[in-house]
């Protein structure tokens, strides 16, 4: 894996809907970008002079479109989705990080399998390179689309949608939900709350066997939870439930608290909590000796040093930063982005990280 920021010109700018726009890039001469259905790429940019860094699923998908191409819709006061929507234009660059993710789906070409996506707004994103790729490159499985939206023009891709429904119409089934549907609205009505969900999931049952039937979540929150446990109700097993967590809308009240406690279980467990810990870092073949303090994560600490480690989010959702810890013991801040299986094999999220013990190993390539 390649963590060097590099350069990519934007080949193309598309309005999706009124706050959606998607950016195409120029492939990397001599290196193109391949990438999995499902993946992001951190787009990085100078913004009031700081650097920004944010992670964007891919939409594109390498089985239908030359370009990787990513959506990016407006955030209130999302610092580099504003510069984006005024500033991203035909020809202008942008550095990027390669594409990364677990959130993904490897096409299985002589599967026959049933791969249904729930989603709402811009949780799309992937879904869509997901469809396109399942559709395209699996000619055996079908391809359930449980997608949310307020009205018909907040619909991200609703034409596209359509034409893939109408060229795979034994293959793919697409549901478009609108709360705040017009009388007229032909297709399920209300948010996608757990009744809604229990109906349309019975609705999109297994059709080739329980077990080759896999469940893809990408939305807020919310979305996310009542579909997991709609699932688990219905008896789907969790290894059959993805989900892409970087994307969820984070409850800021909550989350201070998290932190405010983590940091007294972190302060109280050093000796002297001025000193902060040593933690040793394996990256790329080289190791570091990186003194973290109470208030610092082991990432913040070690950007602090000028080690360039990769990172996005910072926040503990996108895994750009997951390494494994090898000895000692670390406190997170923030579990999301991990399954359960990964935190037992003993990764971390060094963003929101910070040692517990003394001699903590981090290594990012185990
Ligand atoms: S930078 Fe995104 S999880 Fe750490």
């Amino acid at each position: 894996m390649n963590y060097t920021p590099f350069e990519a010109t934007i080949t193309k700018v598309t309005q999706l809907t009124a706050d959606t726009i998607s950016i195409a890039f120029e492939q990397p001469e001599g290196a193109p970008l391949s990438y999995y259905p499902g993946q992001y790429l951190t787009l990085i940019a100078d913004v009031n002079g700081n650097e920004v860094r944010r992670a964007y699923s891919l939409c594109s998908s390498t089985y239908a479109n030359e370009l990787p191409t990513v959506a990016v819709k407006a955030v209130p006061n999302g610092v580099l989705s504003t510069y984006l929507l005024s500033q991203a234009k035909a020809g202008s660059k942008l550095r990027l990080l390669a594409p990364m993710g677990h959130f993904m789906l490897e096409v299985q070409p002589l599967k026959a399998r049933h791969i249904v996506l729930i989603g709402a707004g811009s949780g799309i994103t992937p879904l869509y390179s997901i469809l396109k790729s399942v559709l395209l490159a699996e000619p055996n499985s079908l391809v359930t689309l449980i997608y949310g939206n307020r009205t018909e023009d907040s619909i991200i891709f609703g034409q596209e949608l359509y034409d893939w429904q109408q060229k795979y119409p034994a293959r793919l089934k697409v549901i478009n939900c609108l709360s705040k549907a017009p009388e007229t609205w032909y297709g399920p009505k209300g948010r996608l709350d757990a009744d809604l969900l229990a109906e349309l999931l019975e609705q999109s049952a297994p059709v080739i066997s329980v077990s080759e039937t896999h469940y893809y979540l990408c939305g807020p929150d919310g979305l996310m939870e009542t579909a997991t446990a709609e699932l688990k109700k219905a008896g789907v097993k969790p290894y059959q439930i993805h989900k892409e967590s970087f994307f969820h809308a984070v409850d800021e009240a909550a989350r201070e608290a998290a932190l405010a406690a983590a940091a007294a279980a972190v302060t109280s467990a050093h000796d002297d909590p001025s000193q902060g810990r040593e933690v040793l870092i394996k990256f790329e073949g080289d190791e570091y000796t990186v003194l973290v303090k109470p208030e610092d994560t082991i990432l913040s600490a070690a950007l602090d040093q000028d080690i360039p480690l990769p990172y996005s989010c910072q926040a503990g959702l996108c895994t750009a930063c997951r390494a494994r810890c090898m000895d000692g013991k670390v406190h997170m801040d923030e579990m999301e982005g991990l399954s359960q299986s990964e935190a037992d094999e003993g990764y971390v999220l060094c963003c929101v990280a910070h040692p517990l013990t003394k001699g903590v190993v981090i290594d990012y390539n185990a």
